[in-house]
């Protein structure tokens, strides 16, 4: 092969990938009022996630069914004994308003495939088969919307339940009684939901779909469903847990109790798929999404500040879930937590909400937050000596603790920025100090 064919070659590779990447990027163009969404949503840094359902009852966490490979038959007697009398959508909205959070994310339809809204697209629903008989999500839209909290629906695309979500997929399997159906009917039945979600409870911030992996190779119809939603309300954001790169019309990107790019877990994200778009990390505040009777591992304030302090480091908002007990109510050590998590917000909030990644890159002991040139570096381990940062070339205009605004010393050498912070000015939780740039 000589010189020019080589040369066409690759005019010709790097046409048809750009052409490629047009055909995509074109297909979907986002909204002014879309974008102003993204914004708001990554000032926002902070939300509520919230599993409950009929699964809630057996406190075993919400892939129970599958877990204990309940049969259909015996998991349909669940919604007769949901009645969660004690449920009150306000008060769960002022826990997390006063947790500092901005918006909410509650599972409307999980893997067991039981609505938790008023359906007509199928009975298996909370109105329809459960004493309590009211529609919970309508509640919390109310009271979202009145306490100025917005609302995103998580929406499961794998179903345990239904017979046509046919090809099954990978889970659920040990579970007796499913049959087979026609998963044309399914994408359909998909869809008539959605629609109703996005029609009946007013301004939806965002649609939070899971359960792609289920089946990694099925025909979801994405370019149907994400046209569907943006044309119903073209603001809504939509994420997809499915851990890869995203996919034309996502809004957001999402990494299940992964920071963006570490992939330390088996569903993590890989470094290369993190995408551009804005981030969030979803984490759970014991170690169960859905109510788990046994589980013990509450996080502690610090635990907690720590993973929405790195979060925000990594460019990231954090979805922190609860999951809320059968009877409606939030477990008081959560509801706890919570407002432990909002007081330290309180105090540093100015560091978190509206701050981007900053320049100085995430490590083991600190990460940075900057809103213009304002530099936040948050120190999450106590430090015996001065810390170096390497590579740090930006211009310091002042350097002090955000905490009482003292001077903090620092000096810039070809080795980067050395900073000195005496241990008795250093916090528990978070040191931060605050530098502004020339
Ligand atoms: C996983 C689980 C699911 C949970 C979700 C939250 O995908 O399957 O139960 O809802 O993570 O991120």
């Amino acid at each position: 092969m000589n010189l020019k064919t080589i040369r066409i070659i690759i005019a010709a590779l790097i046409f048809l990938s750009t052409s490629k990447e047009v055909t995509s990027q074109t297909s979907y163009v986002p909204t002014e009022n879309n974008l102003e969404a993204r914004q708001w949503f990554e000032d926002a840094k902070f939300g509520l996630f919230i599993h409950w359902g009929v699964y809630s009852i057996l406190g075993d966490g919400e892939w129970v069914m599958n877990n204990q490979n309940i049969s259909i038959d015996a998991y349909e007697k669940l919604p007769s004994f949901f009645n969660p009398i004690e449920f009150n959508a306000e008060e769960w909205v002022k826990i997390a308003k006063n947790a500092g959070m901005k918006y909410m994310t509650i599972t409307t339809r999980h893997h067991d495939g039981f609505s938790m809204f008023d359906s007509k697209a199928t009975d298996y629903t909370i109105v329809k088969k459960t004493p309590y008989g009211k529609d919970v999500i309508k509640d919390l839209a109310e009271a979202c919307e009145k306490e100025g909290i917005k609302l995103f629906f998580y929406y499961s695309l794998l179903d345990w339940h239904r017979d046509d979500y046919f090809p099954r997929g990978s889970t659920g399997n040990g579970i007796e009684g499913r049959k087979e159906g026609d998963w044309n009917a399914y994408i359909d039945f998909m869809k008539a939901q959605l629609t109703e979600l996005l029609t009946n409870y007013g301004d939806i911030a965002g649609i939070w779909f899971d359960g792609d992996w289920d089946k990694k190779n099925a025909n979801w119809h994405y370019d149907e469903i994400y046209k569907l939603i943006h044309d119903l309300q073209p603001q809504c954001l939509i994420g997809n847990n499915h851990h890869d790169a995203l996919k034309p019309g996502e809004d957001f990107q999402m990494f299940e109790r992964d920071l963006p790019g570490e992939n330390k877990t088996s569903f993590g994200t890989s470094a290369s798929h993190v995408g551009k778009l804005p981030r969030e990390v979803c984490a759970t505040i014991n170690g169960s999404w859905g109510f788990d009777l046994r589980d013990k591992k509450h996080k502690s304030q610090k635990e907690l500040v720590h993973y929405l302090v790195r979060a925000s480091g990594f460019g990231s908002n954090l979805l922190l879930n609860v999951g809320p007990m059968p009877n409606g109510k939030i477990q008081e050590e959560h509801i706890q937590s919570l407002s432990e998590i909002g007081d330290w917000l309180k105090t540093n909030g100015e560091t978190i909400y509206g701050t981007k990644a900053g320049i100085i890159p995430p490590s083991k002991d600190w990460v940075s937050t900057q809103k213009e040139n304002v530099l936040y570096l948050h120190l999450l381990e106590k430090q015996t000596k001065p810390i170096v940062i390497p590579e740090f070339k930006a211009i310091i205009k002042s350097a002090k603790l955000f905490s009482n605004k003292s001077k903090v010393k620092t000096k810039q050498s070809k080795d980067g920025l050395r900073i000195e912070i005496p241990e008795a000015d250093q916090n528990e939780i978070d040191t931060i100090i605050e530098i502004t740039l020339k």
